[in-house]
Order: structure tokens, then C-alpha cells, then sequence
């Protein structure tokens, strides 16, 4: 990773200011003085210095991505492209790894974040974390599916699921299509390909929009991320 990059993502100043300190011979890697802003170095073990003081380096990554489709949650795969190969070299920290998981072929919100005991509590089944879909479904959806839906469906398979929040969009009988909203607070494999299934439905696109406090960043175009804004991280790390 570039010097005066990881130096500005350590708060310790703008890239022209680290220009400034480098050229006022303030700043050591490893004991050797830095020359040039722009050389490498590797983030786990740097000995970073200011005017001889130890910096600490500790890159705590959070990146929201627009989850583009026919890419995999999953860290590496030795034939798919995962969403880890939509990040770049110098935001590519260890540990990073997507906050649960979006099927191959659903778009949207997804958090990307080196901080483990963060994605443990936005995962944990006791949070019930809201998470919210936009979704366009093969069939007609009306107010008994919503009933259904806010009882808790039952898959096919038994598993009763918790209540869950459906709003209609919009329908268009003759195409059989409808547009949704909904919002559940668990994570179960295909969940809600599998409660509009359990109600003899197919989905047909499915795309995240909010997870907890977060909201897709409407700017983001499919496979485009950003780190989140300081209030994007303290309302996640506000989440009890
Ligand atoms: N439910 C699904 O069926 N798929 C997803 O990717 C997310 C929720």
C-alpha cells in the first residue's frame, strides 16, 4: 500500500500535508526516513513513526458496495469472480470480507468490513437487523400474501420464519408481475426466494436496499463502492 495513502486513511492528514511532513523529514518506516509519499509499504508489519512517535496502524475498513450480479459473496473462488475482486489493491485490507451474504444473482447493499466483531453483531440471529428488498415477483401479490407475510411464513420445508414487513408496489395483472418491498430481520439461506415460493410464487429480480441503519447509496452504480461516512459507522456501531 502506498505511504501517503494509508497516512491519510490513518487520519494523520490530507495527501498534501503527508507530501509536507515527508519533505520536513518527519516521518519513519521502519527507522529508514520516507523520500517519496508514493512507496510501498505492507500495513501489517510497517513500524510507522511521526518526529520519532510510533503511529499506530490500524485500518478498520468499511465499504458499501452495490453488489452487482453473476459475482459471489464469498472471499476467493478458484472460478467466479467474487466481491472481493471488485475492490481495489489499496482498500483490499486482511480480514476484509462481506457481512453475510447475497445470492449470486441479487444486486445491492453490501457491507464489506475488516472489523469481525462488528459483522459477528450485524449477524447475530438475537440483533434481528433489519434488512430491506425490492423485489419483482412472478405472480399476484395481494393484501393475503401481506397477512401471511406479517404472521410469519412457513417454508416448504417446515421452518416458520418471523414476522416479516411486505409492501405492495405495484401490480400488472396482465403480465402477472408484481413490485414489492419487504423487510426482514433474519438471515435463513434463500430466505425470501423460499417464503414467496412457500407461497407459490417466483422471484424474479431481488435487490437490497437497507440494512440496519444503512441505505443503498443511490450514487453507487453495480459493482461501485465507497467506505462509509463517519455517521454510517457510529450508527453500526451504535447497534445494541
Ligand atoms: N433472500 C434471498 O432469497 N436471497 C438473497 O440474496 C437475500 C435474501
Amino acid at each position: 500500500m502506498r505511504i501517503d495513502k494509508l497516512l491519510s486513511n490513518l487520519g494523520i492528514g490530507t495527501r498534501s500535508e503527508i507530501k509536507k511532513m515527508i519533505k520536513q523529514k518527519q516521518i519513519k518506516i521502519n527507522g529508514e526516513l520516507v523520500k517519496n509519499g508514493k512507496d510501498q509499504l505492507d500495513p501489517d508489519s510497517a513500524q510507522v513513526s511521526i518526529n520519532d512517535r510510533p503511529v499506530a496502524i490500524q485500518l478498520t475498513k468499511y465499504l458499501m458496495l452495490n453488489k452487482p450480479q453473476n459475482v459471489i459473496t464469498a472471499t476467493e473462488d478458484a472460478f467466479q469472480r467474487t466481491v472481493l475482486d471488485l475492490i481495489a489493491p489499496d482498500d483490499l485490507v486482511k480480514g476484509l470480507a462481506p457481512v453475510g451474504r447475497l445470492d449470486k444473482d441479487t444486486t445491492g447493499l453490501l457491507l464489506l468490513t475488516n472489523d469481525g466483531q462488528l459483522a459477528h453483531r450485524l449477524l447475530a440471529p438475537h440483533k434481528h437487523v433489519a434488512k430491506t428488498y425490492q423485489a419483482t415477483i412472478d405472480g399476484i401479490v395481494n393484501d393475503d400474501t401481506v397477512v401471511r407475510f406479517k404472521a410469519g411464513v412457513r417454508l416448504k420445508d417446515g421452518t416458520l420464519c418471523k414476522p416479516a414487513t411486505l409492501k405492495i408496489i405495484s401490480v400488472v395483472e396482465k403480465d402477472n408481475q408484481s413490485e414489492v418491498e419487504i423487510t426482514i430481520t433474519e438471515g435463513k439461506y434463500h430466505q425470501i426466494k423460499r417464503m414467496f415460493a412457500a407461497c407459490g410464487m417466483h422471484v424474479a429480480t431481488l435487490n437490497r436496499i437497507a440494512m440496519g441503519p444503512l441505505n443503498l447509496d443511490q450514487a453507487l452504480g453495480p459493482g461501485q463502492y465507497r467506505p462509509l461516512s463517519e455517521n454510517e459507522i457510529q450508527a453500526l456501531l451504535k447497534l445494541k
